[in-house]
Parts: structure tokens; sequence; C-alpha cells
């Protein structure tokens, strides 16, 4: 059988843009840039987004075009069997993020359909207490499953690539109307001064967190280290330059987050409602429970959630994807009998998500960021100092110029500095998290070691006596 491929570049590139573009931008990117130091923030990010997000994406689309595989049977065609533990580890990243992923999933459906009715426009703050978790939220949560089995099921090329094709044009002129539209409500234009102030003095002041907070942002916006774009880049069929596409979806990414802080900040500046801290409480109470003052209340509300509902299932259909591929390469798997497969163990997981917000917190607040933090440093160590020399001629096959220039600074940037960045936030994080404080210092050193360790390792591996 042979193996499913995109049917064009640009439909590549908006299935990878529609991965990105979910919750992550639409929510967490513009308050950590209204926070921590509006359009100083912004400036920052972007470089961020260059020297640590587009090199960890591209090593894991190299990895991906390059065994035409899935996460697992990737590190088989690419000779190295004894890595597939991490082709593992990116599976259960994939689950830990669908399973939480596809409960909010379940709460922007139902705000959707609720918005036209006006349901939760008396009282915001109970409607959500009341779906929050529980049998109702099992419902919706498996409704959103069902909408991310369907897309799948009809196939890469005239599924994935169909639906996002549609999908995130429809987001950009959503989003874009409705960033037009509450510029011309009174009162909306303190919004733009909370959202894009210049703030250097707090920037220079906590220079270091914010750094970290925004490079974690960058990986998980651009949807690296659960195998999704590893897979998505497996289904490419002509070499063409990954560093252009690569770039390219960062961008329109990035560019789609900022035209949602257009959105909200305006909004809630209108309403006036001070912004809080952010979180799903502030999107489905604060910003919602205001909806029922604007003019057209029931229409703006169902756009906002309809867009909302558009990226995050243009997400969820890659992190499913990962698990079919898995499924169908490896153990020959038809497409539908995979889906249902993948479909069944989400109803499992999620449908437990959404009774449990324990649960819940334990994946969307710990474990999501733990696994797809030491994946992705699994792939750039693999991509660095295994495939080596090989990275590096996949990175430039297909590819121009500028390929040619970047694949050198690329190398080094997947092979040690991104690697020693990931392993350091990982070891402070580790140590926060079972209560035991890492220092700056001692989270260096561990680094070091991880990274110089990979390397002695993959040389004495290279050269067997
Ligand atoms: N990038 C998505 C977002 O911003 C989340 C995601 C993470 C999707 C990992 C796929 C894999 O919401």
């Amino acid at each position: 059988m042979t193996r499913a491929t995109w049917r064009t570049r640009l439909g590549f590139v908006l299935a990878a843009v529609g991965s990105a573009v979910g919750l992550g931008n639409i929510w967490r990117f513009p308050w950590l840039t209204a926070t921590n130091g509006g359009s100083a923030f912004l400036l920052l990010y972007v470089v961020v987004v260059l020297l640590v997000g587009v090199p960890g994406l591209l090593g894991e689309m190299v990895i991906g075009r390059r065994s035409r595989r899935n996460p697992i049977g990737a590190f088989d065609a690419l000779g190295a069997r004894q890595w597939r533990v991490l082709g593992g580890l990116a599976l259960f990243a994939s689950v830990v993020v669908l399973s939480f992923y596809s409960v909010v999933g379940g709460w922007i459906l139902r705000y959707t359909a609720a918005s036209a009715t006006g349901a939760y426009f008396g009282a915001p703050q109970a409607y959500f207490a009341a779906i929050d978790f529980g049998p109702a939220a099992v419902g919706f949560h498996v409704l959103f499953l069902l909408a991310t089995v369907a897309v799948v099921y009809a196939g890469v090329d005239r599924g994935i690539e169909l639906a996002t094709t549609v999908m995130v044009p429809g987001i950009v002129l959503l989003f874009g109307g409705l960033a037009v539209w509450v510029a011309t409500l009174p009162g909306s234009a303190g919004g733009y001064e909370f959202y894009l102030s210049l703030d250097v003095g707090y920037l220079r002041a906590n220079f270091f967190d914010v750094l970290v907070a925004a490079a974690g942002q960058a990986l998980f916006t651009l949807s690296v280290g659960a195998g999704a774009m590893l897979t998505y880049a497996s289904y490419i069929d002509e070499d063409r330059s990954l560093v252009a596409d690569g770039t390219l979806i960062a961008v329109l990414n990035t560019a789609i987050g900022v035209l949602a802080g257009l959105v909200i900040f305006p909004l809630l500046y209108s309403l006036d409602l001070p912004p809080g801290s952010g979180g799903p409480g502030a999107l489905f109470v604060g910003l919602a429970g205001g909806f029922a003052d604007l003019p057209f209340s029931r229409l703006v509300g169902v756009v906002f959630f309809g867009v909302v509902l558009l990226a995050a299932l243009s997400s969820a259909i890659s992190i499913f994807e990962v698990l079919v591929a898995y499924l169908v390469d490896e153990h020959g798997f038809v497409r539908s009998r995979a889906v249902a497969g993948v479909g069944g163990l989400f109803l499992v997981t999620g449908s437990a998500a959404a009774m449990s917000p324990s649960l819940f917190s334990l994946l969307a607040d710990t474990l999501a960021n733990l696994a797809l933090t030491v994946t992705l440093l699994g792939f750039l160590l693999f991509c660095g100092w295994v495939l080596g020399r090989d990275a590096i001629a996949e990175y430039e096959l297909g590819a121009g110029r500028i390929a040619r220039l970047t694949s050198r600074p690329w190398y080094y940037a997947v092979a040690v500095v991104v690697p020693l960045f990931l392993a350091f936030t990982l070891v402070t994080g580790l140590g926060t998290l079972v209560g035991v404080p890492v220092s700056a210092p001692q989270a260096a050193v561990v680094a070091v070691a991880v990274v110089g360790g990979t390397a002695v390792a993959a040389r004495y591996r290279a050269e067997p006596a």
C-alpha cells in the first residue's frame, strides 16, 4: 500500500499552521504578551521563536521527512532501533495533550452553541461551574472527538489537508473581521495600550524568567515534541525547502497569535472588564460574560467561539494523526480501523479527564509540558548526534542558498544550544515539581552532562573497536 502524501505544498503548510494555531495562540500568547512588557516582549518572543522554536520545529521535520514514517518507525527507518523508546514517548505526549485538549474542545463547542441561545449571558460564572466537569463535559468532549475523527478518517489529503485549507483562512478572516469590529467599539482604545505598550523596564528586571516563559510558549505553540510535526513532515513527498516552510509556519502562527490579542484586549476594555489573570476562567467566564452587553451579542459569541473551535480542531487532528500513522505504518491497520482504535482510546482517556478536575490538571498543567520537553530534547539530540551529517543533508535537500547558509548554525542549535536550554528548563521544572528546588548552576551542570553524555555515547557507537 502506498503511503499517504499531501497534495500540495500549500496544503502541507496550512495543515501545519492549523496544528500550530490553537488554544496556545488564542489564550496563552496574548496574555503572556500583555503581562510581560507588551511590545518589548513581542520583539523578544520573535527572536526566541527564530532561535529556539524554528530550529526545534525543523529538527522534528527533518526526522519525519527523512524517514517518511511515524515517530516510532522513524527510528527503525533511520537505522537506530534503540531510539524507538523516544518515539514511544512522543506517542505518550500525544495521548496526554489530546486527552485534555479534547475536553477544552468540548467546552468551546458547547459555548459556540450556548452563544446562539444566550444560555450563559445572565450568569457566566455559574454556567461554567455547572458544565466544566462531569457527564455534560464528557458528552461535549465526545462530540469534539467525533469531529476530529471525521476529519482524520477522510484521510491525509482529502481529510486533513482539505479541512485545514478551509479552516486556517477561515480563522484569519473571522479573527480579522472581529479585530476590525472591536476597534469601532467605544472604550476599546485602552486595550491596545494594555496589550502592546512598550515596557522595556519590566523585561530588563525579569529577563531570565520571561525568556524561559517565552521559549516554553514558542515550543508548545509550534506543536513540537508530540510527533505531530514529525508525522506531518513524513507525508511530504517532494523534496522542497524545509527552512522556508518551517519559517513560514512560525511567522503565520505568530501573526495569528498577535491578531487574537487585537480582538481580546480591546474587547475586554470596551466591556469595562479589567483584564484579570488569563486561564480558562477568563475565557469562559470573564470574556464570555461580557458578550451579553455587546450589540449583536449572540452573533458575536457564535463567531468568537466558532473561530476558537476551528483553531482547536485543527490542532486536535494533528495529534490524533500521530497515533493513526503509528498503527497504519507499524501494525498494518487500514486507516478506518486505526481511526476507530485511536478514537476508542481517547473516548476513555478524555472522558476520564472530563470527569476529574485533578486528572485534567495533572495532564494540562504538569505532564503535557514535561512530556513535550523531554521528547523534543530527545529528537534534537538524535538529530544532532546520531543523524549528524545526514541531518544537515536533509535540511539542505531541495532548498536553496539560504538553507546552505543556515545549515551549520541550525546544526549547532539542534545539537547543542536548544538541548542545553531544554535540559536546563526540564531539570528546573522537575525540581519544582517534586519539591526539591534546583539552583541555576546545578541545572546547568545537569544540562551540560546530558548533552555531553549524548555526544560521547554517539561518538563511541559511531566508531566501534
Ligand atoms: N500548538 C497547539 C496550540 O497552540 C497545541 C499542540 C501541541 C498541538 C502539541 C499539537 C502538538 O494550541
